[in-house]
């Protein structure tokens, strides 16, 4: 009996069409199918043999039909499948991709330089010491290079420009500029990316900078403060006020601490900024030494340069509190999409 399974099995598997499929039902289960000649049969069986061969074949009887309803149920699946595209149905949506916010920062405050006229330039990340420091003012050995925690590259050291570094800031871009145009005036905003050996809540090893270089005849504090205060109005609203405090950097005399008044409080002191004031970045009047070094006659011209985060500013504008700015080189889509 268990052969005629095996045989129904083989004959089921070349059926192609449902016609066929109708034909080989009826020989097999049909009035006068094998199933049915089988049951004649068990009669003529000896009494004692009868129970166990009918339950056998009973058996078999379901095995086929079902094997027979799974071959039906196959061509009807075809059948279906041709139809089913049904044209009128909505398509599914492609998942549309934007800018990382620090992409779109860096567009915005590239945008607002330009309408002060600046050039907006690039220069390598993978730099020279001479163009990160030594002609920044930070002769080897200087103390104030502590603070750029920086990553040297193992490269054959530049007999001129020493050692190969990824830069730590974009400050670097300040005499590549003064040497690309060999003189005055410059009105340069140079932004890319930074690296520095941090890494916790505040900081990430790959961050961006911008930098703003403007060299002239002429060039004074004042036009520092004009040219920070139209980007503070333009980026972060036109309430928001800045001010300039005393500091220290070796590339420029004098040095400030660039401060934005609080959102949330206007310069009142709150939870957020304590005093009212949220600290953007460094500036100053470029040192002589560093005008020097980019060929630049410091009797005849003078400058001022800023430098400050992407990321920090960005954050400073949202009003975001991020707990951990790593969040944002995570690629975590949940985060990125709210931008
Ligand atoms: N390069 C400095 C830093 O990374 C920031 C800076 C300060 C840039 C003063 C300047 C400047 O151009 O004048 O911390």
């Amino acid at each position: 009996m268990m052969s005629l399974k095996n045989e129904v099995l083989a004959l089921l598997a070349e059926v192609s069409s449902e016609n066929e499929l109708e034909g080989l039902r009826n020989s097999y289960l049909g009035k006068k199918g094998r199933v049915n000649q089988l049951t004649k049969e068990i009669s003529n069986l000896a009494k004692e043999e009868k129970p166990d061969a009918g339950r056998l074949l009973n058996e078999l009887k379901k095995i086929i039909e079902e094997e027979f309803e799974r071959r039906a149920n196959s061509f009807g699946l075809e059948k279906e499948g041709e139809g089913r595209i049904d044209v009128t149905l909505a398509g599914e949506k492609p998942k549309m991709g934007h800018l990382h916010l620090v992409s779109v920062a860096m567009n915005e405050i590239d945008e607002i330089f330009k309408e002060l006229g600046f050039t907006r330039t690039t220069y390598p990340e993978i730099e020279y010491d001479w163009y990160a420091f030594e002609g920044l003012n930070m002769p080897k050995d200087h103390p104030a290079r502590d603070e750029w925690e920086t990553f040297f590259i193992e490269a054959k050291e530049n007999k001129r420009f020493g050692k190969v570094v990824l830069t730590p800031h974009t400050s670097n871009g300040q005499i590549r500029e003064m040497e690309r145009l060999g003189k005055p005036p410059i009105r340069m905003i140079n932004m890319s990316k930074c690296y520095r050996r941090q890494s916790d809540v505040s900081h990430i090893q790959m961050f961006h900078q911008f930098e703003g270089l403007v060299v002239d005849k002429g060039i004074s504090i004042v036009h520092l403060k004009g040219t920070i205060d139209y980007f503070v109005k333009r980026f972060f609203g036109e309430e928001r006020r800045a001010r300039i405090r005393p500091f220290h950097f070796q590339f420029t005399e004098p040095s400030f601490e660039v401060d934005l008044s609080c959102s949330v409080c206007n310069g009142k002191g709150c939870k957020l900024c304590k005093e009212g004031w949220l600290e953007l970045g460094g500036a100053g009047m470029v040192h002589p030494n560093v005008l020097r070094a980019g060929k630049i006659d410091p009797n005849k011209y003078t400058g001022f340069a800023f430098g400050w985060g992407v990321e920090r500013t960005y954050m400073m504008k949202e009003g975001l509190m991020v707990d951990d700015l790593r969040i944002l080189y995570r690629n975590d889509l949940r985060f990125l999409n709210q931008f």
